[in-house]
């Protein structure tokens, strides 16, 4: 092999390195969530929709739509964590437990 290639190769695959250094710095950066603070995963994962109303999501301020759903906790927590048509399964925290996932549907639910 020519030094020429050599250094070639030599240099992508550096680039390549990187791209995995930066790739899996940014995937850590997901675990400055606090998993048992309810809040800090809504913050995180279930924010960009139930706060947009992205993919006709509901939104975590409609209270009256919260309140009258808050009687059948079973059925919200199996939708959180199965997922139901848009919402996608464990509203996209798949580091989640079950445990953790009811207690962010709690929060969502005891929010004044
Ligand atoms: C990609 C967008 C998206 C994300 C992210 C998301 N949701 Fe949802 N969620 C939806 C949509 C859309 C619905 C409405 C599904 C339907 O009834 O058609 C829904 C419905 C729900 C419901 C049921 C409401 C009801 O009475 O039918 C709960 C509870 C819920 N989400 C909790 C969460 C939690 C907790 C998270 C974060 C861990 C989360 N969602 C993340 C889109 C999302």
């Amino acid at each position: 092999m020519s030094d020429r290639i050599k250094k070639a190769l030599a240099i992508s695959a550096r680039a390549f390195f990187v791209t995995i250094l930066l790739g899996s710095l940014v995937a850590c950066s997901d675990q400055g969530t606090n998993l048992n603070n309810p809040m800090d995963v809504y913050q995180t994962y279930c924010f960009a929709c139930h706060d947009t109303g992205a993919a006709s999501a509901p939104v975590l301020s409609n209270r009256d739509f919260w309140q009258a759903v808050s009687n059948d906790r079973e059925r919200l927590y199996r939708v959180t964590i199965k997922g139901f048509k848009a919402m996608p399964p464990k509203g996209t925290c798949f580091d989640c437990t079950d445990q953790q996932l009811t207690q962010v549907v709690d929060w969502i639910i005891d929010q004044p």
